[in-house]
């Protein structure tokens, strides 16, 4: 029997034995060769006969472990692809859009609708963004030069840092180049052996490896059920020294929102730090955009560290982490990912900064965005889509189980000039498979009619095809 979570898209073993072959034809090293001798090893793909004449000073190591085109992460994404070549459904992934990132795109010179884009709030090429880059990109160029520890800061970096420790009244912030690096710098610069991360199990990668490379031990929940947290943290909490409760505000795949007061209080009960990711949630939760805390008027400085990104609502590149000042001090002097990484380009330091400024000013632009979501849910959920957890800010994910039927809907909304992103194993497991919207504040209400239309038309077609 194929074990569903491990199988290629889901396909039976016929199915799969069929792509097997067609690989085999392919001349790639299916086999992983024998580990025996070298001798029996069979040649792999991608090594030559110059191979042969090479001196190999230990001979017990098959040199297919010396080979990228025979490893089975890279033979799996091609089975990946062989077999979505093979069903008739074309590549979505690196299209090339000739247009700003928005609620709207062009490709190949044709208008699109845009649901895979993070301008939540349209401040994305907004006038007043561009040309604070702009002129800030005259004055001070397009790159900091090198670390600020070592190469100093520019006015911009102090400018935004100040800016976001403000809006969320915590004492201070630093910001880092990337996202996914301050994740995972963070973690692992505060944790080491003896600690723990207590993880939402559908908590984002960044957070994930950072708990992995922090050295800590880490435990996984059930998504949002912070009983099933407490139990554990019962029952393990007092093996552990320090430990982080990390989650997101907005989660990125399900568009659900976490149960910060119940986090909260477990952390104050069993002295843990709180980690938020509020990577999807600034702009898009509270009245005003100020995220999770607003959303559920809890008191910002009850939550030890808050993460966010600069590359949705704030529409440039880079991540942060706001809190106390002993907490940004400490990773302005050790985190890896900002001690060892050029500091952030002062342009897009003072977009990020307009884009915060525009935001706060006109608050609009959230109630707008909530307004849209919350329509685009009910019409969903009355077209009898599946929705999943997803609560109705932002994010909203069509889930159609199968990462066929979802690639496939993916490449027949495109035909109809509406650009929505399939999220298909590994990514989510097999039967999981979605189609993920994120919408914009500039999207209207014909265009979310428009994309479900589209979809719900096409869906049973999906269907039909891969039963
Ligand atoms: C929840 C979450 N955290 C962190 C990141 C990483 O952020 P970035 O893409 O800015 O590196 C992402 C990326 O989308 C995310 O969704």
């Amino acid at each position: 029997m194929t074990n569903k979570a491990d199988s290629l898209f889901g396909l039976d073993e016929d199915a799969q034995k069929d792509m097997l072959d067609r690989l085999r034809e392919h001349s790639f090293a299916l086999t992983e060769p024998s580990r025996t001798t070298d001798q029996d090893a069979p040649e792999p793909h991608g090594l030559g006969q110059h191979t042969a004449l090479r001196r190999r000073a230990v001979t017990s190591v098959p040199e297919y472990f010396g080979s990228i085109a025979a490893l089975p992460e890279y033979k799996q994404m091609c089975v990946q692809r062989l077999i979505a070549e093979k069903v008739g459904i074309m590549e979505p992934f690196f299209i090339c859009h000739e247009s700003i990132a928005k609620g709207k795109t062009r490709i190949q010179g044709q208008d699109f609708l845009n649901f895979a884009t993070y301008d939540y709030l349209g401040l994305n090429g907004h006038p007043e963004v561009i040309a604070v880059a702009e002129q800030t990109m005259h004055e001070f160029g397009t790159s900091a030069g090198a670390s600020r520890l070592v190469a100093g800061e520019r006015p911009q970096h102090a400018a935004l840092e100040k800016a976001l420790a403000a809006m969320y009244g915590v004492a201070d912030a630093v910001v880092f180049v990337s996202g996914h690096a301050t994740n995972v710098s963070t973690l692992s610069t505060l944790l080491g052996a003896r600690d723990a991360v207590y993880h939402d199990a559908l908590a984002h990668n960044s957070l994930i490896l950072g708990a992995v490379l922090s050295g800590a031990a880490r435990y996984s929940y059930p998504h949002n059920d912070c009983e099933a947290l407490e139990r554990l943290l019962r029952q393990t909490r007092e093996k552990h020294e320090r430990v982080i409760i990390a989650t997101e505000g907005l989660f990125s795949m399900d568009g659900s929102i976490a149960k910060l007061p119940e986090l909260i209080a477990l952390k104050q009960e069993y002295t843990c730090f709180l980690m938020i990711d509020e990577a999807h949630s600034l702009g898009t939760l509270g009245a005003n955009g100020y995220g999770v805390s607003e959303h559920f008027g809890v008191d910002p400085t009850d939550v030890d560290i808050w993460m966010g990104t600069l590359s949705k609502t704030l529409c440039s590149c880079g991540g942060f982490i706001a809190g106390c000042s002993e907490l940004v001090e400490l990773l302005k002097y050790r985190a890896p990912g900002f001690v060892y990484s050029v500091g952030m380009s002062p342009p897009l330091a003072a977009a990020s900064t307009k884009a915060l400024e525009i935001m706060l000013r006109e608050p609009e632009r959230t109630s707008r965005l909530q307004a849209l979501s919350a329509f685009f849910l009910h019409e969903a959920k009355s077209r009898g889509l599946n929705t999943g957890h997803a609560q109705g800010y932002a994010i909203i994910p069509i889930i159609v189980g199968s990462s066929l039927v979802a690639g496939y809907l993916a490449a027949a909304l495109f035909q109809r000039k509406i650009n929505v992103l399939p999220i298909i194993y590994p990514v989510v497991e097999e039967g999981m498979a979605r189609l993920r919207f994120f919408l914009s504040s500039e999207h209207t209400e014909a265009d979310i009619l428009t994309a479900l239309d589209a979809l719900t038309e096409e869906l049973p077609r999906a269907v039909e095809k891969f039963q």
